[in-house]
C-alpha cells in the first residue's frame, strides 16, 4: 500500500512539474495533441521586428487602406466638398464615362430604388407596402437644383428621413448613383431642344 500511495505521488508530481498546474498563466505554449491554430506568425503592437526595415511591428498603413479613425483625405472625391471648406462641389469631381453611369444605373436601383423608384419618383415597393409612406421625388425642381456634391452628401449621411447609405455604398460608387440620379432628372426634364441636331429627325420615327 505504501508503495502504491508512493508511486501515485511521484506520478501526479512528475505531471506537474511537466505540464504545470492547471489555470496556470503561461505565455509558453500549453502540451496539446495538435495545435488549433494557437499560435500564428503574427507581430503583437508596439514590438520591435526584424523583418520590417525599421526594425517596428507598427506599420505605416498599407496602401489603399485606412487606419481606424483616421481622417479620409481632404479632397473633393472623398468629401464632396471642397477641400478646407464646408461647401459642396458643384460638379462631380470623377470622369463621368458611360461605365460610370451603368454602374451607378446597377448601385442606384439596388440601394435607392427600392424607395425611390427606378425612374426616382419616389414611388418605390417601400411607399407601396406603406413602409416608408412619403419619400422624396428626384425630379423636384429644388432636388434637381441641388449640386452634385450635395447628392453626394445625402448618400453618405442621409437627410432628414432618409438614413445615410455611407457603409453600403463606396465612395466610388456614390459618384456612379449621381452620375445615374442626373441622367433620370435629364430624361425626365429634357425636351426636344436638348436633342443634338442630327438625330431630331430620330424623333419623328416611330
Ligand atoms: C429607405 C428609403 C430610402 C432609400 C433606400 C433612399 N432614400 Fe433618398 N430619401 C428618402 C426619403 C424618405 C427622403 C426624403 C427625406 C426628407 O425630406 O425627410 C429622401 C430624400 C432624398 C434626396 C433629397 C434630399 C433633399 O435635399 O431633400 C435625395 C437626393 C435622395 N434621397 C437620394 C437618394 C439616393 C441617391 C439613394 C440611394 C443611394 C437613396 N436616396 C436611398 C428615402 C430613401
Amino acid at each position: 500500500m505504501r508503495y502504491i500511495l508512493l508511486i501515485l505521488g511521484l506520478a501526479v508530481a512528475s505531471v506537474m512539474i511537466v505540464a504545470g498546474k492547471r489555470g496556470d498563466m503561461s505565455r509558453k505554449p500549453p502540451i496539446e495533441m495538435w495545435d488549433d491554430m494557437d499560435r500564428q506568425y503574427k507581430l503583437r503592437p508596439q514590438t520591435s521586428a526584424n523583418l520590417s526595415p525599421d526594425g517596428r511591428s507598427s506599420r505605416l498603413p498599407v496602401e489603399g487602406t485606412i487606419a481606424r479613425g483616421q481622417r479620409f483625405a481632404d479632397v473633393p472625391e472623398n468629401t464632396g466638398r471642397k477641400p478646407g471648406t464646408t461647401n459642396y462641389v458643384d460638379t462631380i469631381p470623377v470622369a463621368v464615362t458611360p461605365a460610370l453611369i451603368e454602374r451607378g444605373q446597377e448601385r442606384f436601383n439596388i440601394n435607392c430604388s427600392p424607395c425611390h423608384g427606378k425612374t426616382g419618383d419616389g414611388n418605390g415597393i417601400t411607399k407601396k407596402i406603406g413602409a416608408m409612406p412619403i419619400v422624396a421625388t428626384l425630379h423636384d425642381p429644388r432636388i434637381v437644383g441641388l449640386v452634385d456634391g450635395e447628392i453626394f452628401g445625402v448618400i453618405s449621411y442621409g437627410k432628414g428621413l432618409m438614413s445615410g447609405y455611407a457603409a453600403n455604398v463606396p465612395v466610388e460608387d456614390r459618384w456612379a448613383i449621381v452620375a445615374y440620379v442626373r441622367a433620370l432628372q435629364l430624361a425626365r426634364l429634357g425636351t426636344a431642344d436638348d436633342v443634338p441636331a442630327e438625330h431630331k429627325a430620330d424623333l419623328l420615327k416611330k
